[in-house]
């Protein structure tokens, strides 16, 4: 299949770009594949009510089809539509948070496909904030079924050139609408238990939902690494995010981290390895490694989010062996950037 790239600037949807949106609107209702930016990272979209669709996401990703689809939504009309019932958190969530990088999951309508949910009886459901997205859903017919659009396993895209390298002749069209805002998959809470539940982590963090609905707990797997429980998000299961080179948390007082690094660097380039190195702005000029990269400024995680999956990929591409990465805080926004990282470096941590 031959995949067609097009370029759509989110704040001028007109002329050419609405046309491309219809166009893209129409591959879709059509039962075709188009990936997209979202405010949170590319997504690859099907239409989320066509079992076939669904299929086809599962085969272009190379994913597990147990691993079930978030279904994106335009406007609120559409959620009544396709769950049993709307819980009052639902509305108090929405109206604080969506469009927005929050996905919530309720219990689902039959309209909606076992093959979008993997097998489950609820549905995630989120309403992205950007313009390229929603108009895209529009044109598609309400309902896009859109995992991550990246090969299962690799980095969430942040770029359209990562959709280009993971999905060429596996999709219809790629939307380019430049580098995502936040860069981190949306937070997903669960309002099916009695308490809700966050089972990812993300840009919209417990504290703002507990600001909305009181009580919010975290799915235990989240936190704990060496957790035996299964977590309830099924994707969260699956090591994720990997980069090629093996990667090593360090953690400890910058001073301990730095030293560390420096040394073991030594120590893998003398043994013929490539190096690499994920740090802040702060320290990025005290590192000895072939290849040394700043996710961004500590005192705004916002920088770090956006730019984390860009410089795994990255890191890819230079053919890094090994890399050592500084820790982030674990709260606020932190909490969503420890839990890629930990599941990128498969919980390999070093404490000092
Ligand atoms: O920001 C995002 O959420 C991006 C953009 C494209 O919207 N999408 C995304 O989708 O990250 P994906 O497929 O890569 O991750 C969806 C996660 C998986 O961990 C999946 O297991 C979980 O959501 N999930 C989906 N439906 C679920 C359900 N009914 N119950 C529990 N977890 C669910
Ligand atoms: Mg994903």
């Amino acid at each position: 299949m031959e995949t067609e790239v097009v370029e759509i600037d989110a704040k001028n949807i007109t002329g050419d770009a609405k046309r491309h949106l219809e166009r893209a609107g129409e591959i879709i209702r059509n039962g075709g594949l188009v990936a997209f930016p979202t405010e949170t990272v590319y997504g690859l979209g099907g239409d989320a009510l066509n079992p076939e669709s669904s299929k086809k996401i599962y085969a272009a990703k190379g994913r597990p089809s147990d691993n079930p689809l978030i279904v994106h939504i335009a406007d609120m009309e559409h959620l009544e539509r396709i769950v049993k019932r709307v819980p009052e958190a639902a509305y108090r969530l929405s109206e604080a948070y969506w469009p927005g990088p929050m996905t919530m999951i309720m219990e689902k309508e039959d309209l909606v496909p076992y093959e979008t949910t993997g097998g489950l009886d609820t549905v995630a459901i989120r309403m992205p904030n950007n313009e390229i997205a929603l108009e895209l859903i529009r044109q598609s017919g309400g309902y896009i079924a859109a995992p991550s659009a990246n090969r299962s396993g690799r980095p969430s895209p942040t770029l359209a050139k990562y959709c280009i390298e993971d999905l060429s002749g596996n999709v219809d069209m790629i939307i380019d609408g430049g580098q995502v805002g936040i860069g981190l998959e949306s937070t997903i809470v669960d309002l099916t238990s009695d308490i809700p539940m966050i089972l990812r982590p993300g840009y919209v963090t417990q504290k703002m939902l507990k600001d909305i609905l009181g009580e919010v707990e975290v799915d235990r797997t989240i936190i704990d690494g060496n957790s035996k429980q299964k977590p309830k998000a099924p994707g969260m299961k699956y090591r994720h995010y990997a980069p090629k080179g093996e990667l090593k948390i360090v953690q400890g007082s910058q001073e301990k981290v730095i030293e560390y690094i420096n040394d073991e660097a030594k120590k893998a380039k003398d043994s013929g390895k490539r190096v690499g190195v994920i740090c802040t702005d702060s320290s990025s000029n005290k590192y000895l490694a072939d290849s040394v990269k700043s996710a961004g400024n500590r005192n705004d995680e916002n920088t770090i989010a956006h730019e984390l999956f860009k410089v795994l990929r990255e890191f890819d591409d230079e053919g890094v062996d090994v890399i050592f990465s500084e820790s982030f805080d674990d709260s606020g926004l932190g909490r969503a950037i420890m839990n890629r990282l930990l599941k990128a470096a498969g919980h390999n941590v070093v404490i000092l």
